[in-house]
């Protein structure tokens, strides 16, 4: 029987930070504030030192990386059952007899602010890989202004926006789940 007060009675690998997060989580959780310094220092490097070559290599890169933890963090969040590790926070489910476990998850504080972060993460993947296709196309190569300029600015923005509202969710998330 696993005792949701004792860390290391959980299943997979315990994070680094100290809380009840498994150790995927706490790469994302570090990895998206490196993630929204770099992309903003890119997008300050294009707008005012006109380096378009270097926002390009750094976007790819972004995006790579961005792939990677999305898929390992998916794979942890699926098998090492995050919600045995969010069962000590009082914004988790405190009572089950009311409702179906799945009612009774999401509609739980923590069940609510998962599909708040889901409801930014999901649009932002799309909007990042056709941000991607759409400048990798369009641009010359090597990159610089062109007549698609003021589209990719738009939708690059708009990714740049999904990404801090991803992270900042996130954040939250994983506060109200595992430091809670
Ligand atoms: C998800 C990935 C990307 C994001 C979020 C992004 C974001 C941005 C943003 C916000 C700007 C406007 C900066 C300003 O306010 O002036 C910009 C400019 C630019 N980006 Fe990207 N970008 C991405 C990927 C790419 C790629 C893959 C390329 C090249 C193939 C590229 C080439 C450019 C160029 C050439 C400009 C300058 C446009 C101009 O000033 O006329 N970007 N990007």
């Amino acid at each position: 029987m696993i005792n949701a007060i004792d860390p290391t009675a959980y299943p997979g690998i315990n994070g680094f930070l100290g809380t009840r997060a498994s150790i995927m989580l706490d790469v994302v959780f570090v990895a998206m504030f490196a993630v929204l310094a770099v992309m903003a220092w890119s997008i300050y490097l294009v707008r005012y030192r006109q380096q378009y070559v270097l926002h390009k290599r750094i976007q790819l890169i972004l995006g790579l990386v961005l792939l990677v933890t999305v898929t390992a963090f998916e794979v942890d969040m699926r098998l090492t059952e995050w919600e045995l590790r969010a069962a000590a926070s009082p914004h988790f489910v405190q009572d089950y007899s009311s409702a179906t476990p799945a009612a009774a998850k999401w509609g739980s504080t923590v069940g609510k602010s998962l599909l708040v972060h889901l409801s930014f993460a999901v649009p932002t993947f799309a909007l990042w890989v056709f941000v991607i296709i759409q400048g990798l196309r369009h641009f010359p190569n090597p990159p610089r202004p062109a007549p698609y300029s003021n589209r990719h600015k738009l939708w690059g923005r708009l990714a740049a926006f999904g990404m801090t509202m991803t992270s900042l969710t996130g954040w939250v998330f994983y506060y109200l789940a595992f430091v809670a």
